[in-house]
């Protein structure tokens, strides 16, 4: 079945046409600079525009930077606070003509990689982290997704500010850490991670996931760390696929 996957993020909307047997885009692959600032109409409209250039009207999935339950935003990070309390489905779906579901964007991007990626087929307890402007995480036990954790807000040491203000890719490029450096704030974080959750895996995504060699040697945990197989593309097939298997 085809769908159309949206990702919205924090600087950009990415949006394709997704075979969501096979995990494969099956159009180019569209990316929009988000607007600034971020309201619900402006980002609504460059997608009902995606969906034009695609010449699309059927079941989309979107991913989210916030809390999403039955379609209503309850927190928004990195994108305008307006869209807290919005049905995004309904608006989305009013705007495009499309039957619209709405999901955190790291959980979207976890499901790519439980189904086509690097958590196919694992069983227990798989967490997957989204580093890039924020931290995203998700977590699956034997399969099924629980949704909406919010990790990168976590404290750690007592440091009273989120671990995402702390070891996000934002912050590594903001205060210019080194490979090492940033690894052991990860190292850290993970640690931490493991001791409250226990996986038995934990999957690293998020843009900078491509120069994992730098980095992930860094984070000595129990369970294995392995870099994100999709990449780029696992908020959009993922947001895809839970469109048609929701
Ligand atoms: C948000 C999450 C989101 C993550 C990655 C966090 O700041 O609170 O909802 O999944 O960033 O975008």
């Amino acid at each position: 079945m085809i769908a159309l996957g949206i990702d919205i993020g924090g600087s950009g909307i990415k949006g394709a046409l997704v075979d969501t047997k096979t995990g494969e885009l099956v159009s180019e692959r569209l990316r929009v600079d988000t607007p600034n600032p971020s309201k619900p109409e402006a980002c609504i409209a460059l997608i009902k525009q995606m969906a034009q250039t695609l010449n699309y009207k059927g079941p989309m999935g979107v991913g989210i930077p916030g809390i999403v339950i039955q379609g209503t935003l309850y927190s928004a990070a990195n994108i305008d606070n307006d869209w807290i309390g919005l049905n995004a489905e309904d608006a989305i779906a009013r705007e495009t003509g499309c039957a619209v579901v709405v999901r955190n964007d790291a959980d979207v991007a976890a499901v790519a990689e439980l189904n086509f990626g690097a958590g196919h087929q694992q069983p227990g307890v798989v967490m997957m982290f989204t580093l890039g402007t924020g931290i995203g995480a998700a977590m699956f036990v034997n399969g099924r997704l629980v949704p909406n954790l919010e990790l990168g807000h976590l404290y750690l040491r007592g440091m009273k500010k989120d671990a995402e203000d702390y070891a996000s890719d934002r912050i590594r490029q903001k205060e210019k850490l080194k490979w090492k450096e940033w690894g052991g704030r990860l190292h850290e974080y993970f640690q931490h991670i493991e001791f409250l959750f226990s996986p038995e895996l934990i999957i690293i995504g998020g843009g900078v996931s491509k120069k994992h060699e730098k980095f992930l040697k860094y984070i000595k945990t129990r369970a294995a760390v392995v870099p994100a197989e999709l990449r780029n593309e696992a908020g959009i097939v993922g947001a895809a696929v839970t469109a048609v298997s929701h």
